[in-house]
């Protein structure tokens, strides 16, 4: 059985031509980019023509780009680096939303048990902050705004250019999680608006375990890992020049098929959404009308028109050769629904009875063919049973 791969939005395969970039880096040219002696020079200047290939692929300036080990730790750092940065008689408050990312959520639980006010605002039925909510709590004078631009689980889009406005007339900082957005759609720093933004390579065919902080320059933010020199002082740890050159090699392609992508992507998705909502009763597409990444198709089966077992949907696609994400997580050994499609108002059943495919390059329209028959043969059985 030849398996279909719709997790995208998870992680992507390496391209072979980002394998190819990467190889002579991790023998050949193995120097420590901080070493004087040529070794050294030669993995600096391919870590530093990296850092350039991916700041112009967002406006920045290669200074502005701090290499992390992924989304999780951009996120992390872009949080605690402002937070370092304040002084302690100062703004402390941090504002988020309900649909983060935990890589967002969970640093600003743990800085809200330590003392700094959090406000985390709801979220629309499509999954985005509504304007009056954020006015409002820009009222209380917050040091930090962290609101992603394209969401992991819904493809929602944050309106960031007319954020930014708000949040930077009280004086605010705003930091966006565009982890699923590079490649996908356009991202510019400048025209966003944004101070600080965080990016991953693995979401765009691209190494695990390197990411980049894009932080503005002359933002307040300081370092809060210490160590070596590297990374002008903001991320010590000897740089991991293959998968910096690989990273660059994934934005360099990501970007420049992006146009074709994004259609390809989008008439995928669209051709799923809309067999699915003629073949079953009580679908319910999440987060339709906002505007979307072009990959993600999110769907809940009402839980009062089509009561079933939520989570042996994700289990039944697989067994039938489907890898999808489901819309529930598994914390601590029990199944939680997704905190994103909670704070969009579906209620719990509803939210873990749901599926998220997410297409990459590699999906055909041949896939959406075969997902909508095997889903028949799945609700069918499940509806039974
Ligand atoms: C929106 C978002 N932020 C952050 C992350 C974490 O990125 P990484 O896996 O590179 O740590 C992910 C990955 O799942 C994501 O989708």
């Amino acid at each position: 059985m030849d398996r279909i791969y719709l997790d995208y939005a998870a992680t992507t395969p390496v391209d072979r031509r980002v394998l190819e970039a990467m190889q002579p880096y991790f023998t050949g040219i193995f120097g420590n980019a901080s070493s004087v002696h040529a070794a050294g020079r030669e993995a600096k200047a391919a870590l530093e023509e990296a850092r350039a290939t991916i700041a112009r692929s967002i406006g920045a300036q290669p200074a502005e780009l701090v290499f992390t080990s992924g989304g999780t730790e951009s996120d992390n750092a872009a949080i605690a680096g402002v937070l370092h940065a304040a002084p302690a008689d100062g703004l402390r408050g941090i504002v988020t939303a309900a649909a983060e990312h935990h890589a967002v959520l969970s640093p600003c639980e743990e800085y809200g048990r330590s003392g700094h006010p959090v406000f985390v605002l709801p979220v629309n039925r499509y999954g985005v902050v509504e304007h009056e909510s954020l006015h409002s709590v820009l009222k209380r004078n917050p040091l930090l705004v962290s609101l992603m631009y394209g969401n992991n689980e819904v493809g929602a889009l944050t309106p960031l250019r007319e954020i930014a406005a708000q949040v930077h007339a009280t004086g605010a900082l705003l930091h966006s999680d565009a982890v699923q957005c590079l490649g996908k759609i356009p991202v510019d720093v400048n025209e966003l608006g944004v101070d600080l933004m965080s990016l991953t390579a693995h979401k765009l065919y691209g190494p695990k375990g390197i990411g980049a902080l894009y932080i503005r320059n002359g933002t307040p933010w300081s370092p809060f890992l210490f160590g070596g020199g590297q990374e002008r002082g903001r991320r010590p740890g000897t740089e991991n020049v293959a998968l910096a050159v690989g990273f660059a090699r994934a934005v360099e392609l990501g970007v420049g098929a992006m146009p074709e992508d994004r259609l390809r992507l989008s008439s995928m998705r669209d051709e799923l959404e809309k067999r699915v909502k003629e073949e079953f009763v009580g679908v319910l597409v999440n987060s339709t009308s906002a505007e979307r990444l072009p990959n993600i198709l999110n769907v809940s089966f009402d839980s009062s028109q089509m009561p079933m077992q939520g989570e042996m949907l994700i289990v039944n696609l697989d067994l039938a050769g489907i890898s999808a994400s489901s819309g529930s997580a598994c914390t601590s050994g029990s199944v939680q629904p997704s905190h994103v499609l909670t704070a969009m108002g579906r209620d719990t059943a509803t939210a873990a009875a749901s599926v998220r495919f997410s297409f990459g390059r590699m999906n055909t329209e041949e896939d959406v063919k075969r997902v909508v028959v095997v889903l028949k043969d799945i609700i069918a059985r499940m509806k039974t049973n």
